[in-house]
């Protein structure tokens, strides 16, 4: 494969936060001895750097972060991506592991394959067949360290969704710690070997997504600046609050504004509304942007394509708050619960 450079110019864009970092990027090269032609470095040696000036406190413990939330198209997917990829770049070793059938994750991660012309059905047969998921893990027919694949960032590594998730999510509804499996079985062996697990979650409450929040440190919900979302949101909360309760987990909830559109009135009116009511509201949101829309076409964070887009200026907010929330003390769903930090209250 071609080697992909990547010059100072764009490193400083990508983790600058108000003044520019050329100081500290050209101490870091030549302390590695990272510079290949003027000005430039390999790109894979990218997360080096990001480990010093990255978006990410080196955590402790490892940290898993769920996105979810029961609409589709609220960008779920687009976070959980720029999310990960930006925590890869920061030298966190990160695995994302997609639960929705649909599989976009995996799309969003690798692409959908191009349809060649020239190309063997039989032997593109025979590779959709060979890509193993979880539910051939559950079934013992594979180790899970099989299911693990790599991306072009070394940091990066993902387990693919299959169709067979369906048969997952059935069976696991016949164990007797059905809420556990994937953190008793999937998480908790895979936790040693990496910093960040993001898991993206379908849009239905089904087994799966309540697996993920059981494993989950933080949960992320997007919640687009439009009237349609009110009462769903309410509702959301309403399910969330009750799944901790009866299930005597705890994590942290974030509900992150997206699609907002500051030309239109009701978008601004609907945020600021959000902010002024909806707890654990993040204050960073996500515009309607098309960069970001391209880089998840591109299988990249808008962050690495466009670091100058709006839309990756708000990441990098947000990015600065699931910092700051992932740093607090662990919250996590097998820490004994208090109920104290639980609240009932959608509206404060
Ligand atoms: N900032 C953005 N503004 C508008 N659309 C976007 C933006 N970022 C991504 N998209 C597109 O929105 C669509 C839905 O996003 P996705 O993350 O798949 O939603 P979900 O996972 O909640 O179903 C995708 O086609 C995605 O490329
Ligand atoms: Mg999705």
């Amino acid at each position: 494969m071609a080697r992909k450079l990547i010059s100072f110019k764009k490193i400083n864009t990508i983790f600058k936060k108000d003044e520019p970092i050329f100081d500290e990027i050209e101490s870091f090269v030549s302390k590695y001895g990272l510079e290949v032609s003027p000005g430039k470095i390999d790109a894979k040696n990218l997360s080096k750097i990001g480990k010093k000036l990255g978006f990410f406190n080196k955590v402790k413990t490892s940290k898993v972060i769920s996105l979810f939330t029961t609409k589709g198209g609220v960008l779920k997917t687009t976070i959980g991506l720029n999310v990960a990829r930006a925590a890869a770049i920061s030298g966190m070793k990160t695995l994302v592991i997609g639960l929705d059938m649909q599989g976009d994750m995996t799309n969003a991660i690798v692409g959908t394959p191009l349809e060649d012309e020239k190309e063997d059905l039989q032997k593109k047969l025979d590779e959709e067949n060979s890509l193993r998921g979880l539910h051939d893990f559950y079934q013992g027919s594979c180790h899970l360290f099989d299911l693990i694949q790599k991306t072009d960032l070394d940091c990066l590594h993902y387990i693919p969704e299959t169709p067979e998730l369906i048969l997952l999510n059935d069976h696991i509804n016949n164990l007797n710690r059905r809420e556990f499996w994937l953190n008793d079985k999937v998480i908790s062996k895979l936790k040693p070997m990496y910093d960040l697990i993001v898991l993206d979650c379908s849009p239905s409450w089904n087994k799966l997504t309540t697996n993920a929040l059981c494993a989950s440190d933080l949960l992320i919900s997007p919640i687009e600046c439009k009237i349609n979302n009110f009462r769903n949101l309410q509702i959301f909360n309403q399910l969330i609050s009750e799944f901790k309760e009866d299930l005597r987990i705890n994590f942290y909830n974030i509900f992150v504004p997206t699609k907002y559109s500051a030309q239109k009135r009701l978008s601004r009116d609907i945020f600021d509304w959000y902010q002024d009511n909806v707890e654990h509201v993040s204050k960073s949101k996500l515009s309607e942007c098309a960069s970001c829309e391209e880089a998840m076409a591109l299988n990249k964070s808008v962050l690495e394509t466009k670091p100058s887009a709006k839309s990756a200026v708000e990441i990098k907010q947000l990015l600065f708050e699931i910092n700051k929330t992932l740093s607090k003390k662990t919250q996590h769903s097998s820490d004994s619960y208090n109920g104290v930090e639980q609240s009932h209250d959608f509206v404060r």
